[in-house]
């Protein structure tokens, strides 16, 4: 997507470039911190130009890069989702070449265990749009389970399960496969709190032994090999931002 030319009110640049939630932008405008072209501007409607204009905060420019990148990183086991780990640990910041694209950051997070799929884009405001509750975008897991699971446990964990942080929304539960000692479920939840589907797989007496995200919203896995990434084609990023 090619942002460069594309004429936005100042408080939209501002989230999109990082630089805090728009709302939050609103705020810094208000405030006198903003300039456009070396002029304070405290305008909310004021529209600028990537391309064009020079926008800075506190007197430092802010850049909206020319085209928003989106990626998909099939996750493998081990790495932390983070840019840098103070104790060298492994990131999956190794896993993608960050010199070219200066600013991306993950969207959302997956444990060090769970593998697939995990986003990371350099538009801040996508990032929060794309994990705020409101938006309810659908995740599907596949977690490896101890055991044969109830069509009990199946609708427990469909309907909402009691956890420490309250009840889960309704979600999406099915078997997708069963071993002699195992299950493979399938999950489908749209909230993202921590551990969410571990710990909702305890609370119906499953404990979880493996756990991969296969898709994200409108995105699947298909076939990206674990450890690799790749570009969301325009169509995708397009399925993805919806009326962004
Ligand atoms: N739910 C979890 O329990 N772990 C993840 O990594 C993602 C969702």
């Amino acid at each position: 997507m090619d942002y460069s030319q594309e004429s936005m009110r100042l408080q939209k640049y501002l989230a999109r470039a990082g630089v805090a939630s728009r709302r939050a932008c609103e705020a810094i405008i208000l405030a006198g911190r903003v300039s456009v072209n070396g002029a304070v501007v405290t305008e909310l409607g004021t529209k600028v130009v990537s391309e064009r204009d020079t926008v800075e905060v506190d007197g430092k420019v802010v850049l909206l890069g020319d085209s928003q990148v989106i990626l998909m990183l099939n996750k493998p086991k081990g790495y932390l989702t983070s840019m840098s780990d103070p104790f060298s640990r492994a990131c999956v910041s190794d896993l993608i070449p960050t010199d070219r694209y200066p600013g991306i950051f993950p969207v959302g997070r997956l444990d060090c265990n769970t593998t697939g799929l995990l986003l990371f884009t350099t538009d801040g405001e996508l990032g929060n749009k794309l994990l705020h509750p409101r938006e309810h975008v659908d995740k599907t897991y596949h977690a490896l389970v101890a055991g044969h699971v109830s069509s009990d446990a199946l609708r427990q964990l469909e309907s909402g399960v009691v956890l420490e942080d309250g009840i889960t929304s309704p979600a999406k539960a099915e078997v997708i496969k069963k071993t002699k000692k195992n299950t493979w479920l399938s999950l489908t939840i749209h909230e993202g709190r921590k551990r969410q589907v571990r710990r909702m797989c305890d609370a119906v007496g499953f404990p979880v032994k493996e756990l991969q995200r296969v898709s994200f919203g409108p995105l699947s896995l298909g076939d990206l090999k674990q450890g690799s990434y790749r570009e969301l084609t325009a169509v995708e990023c397009r399925e993805l931002c919806g009326d962004k």
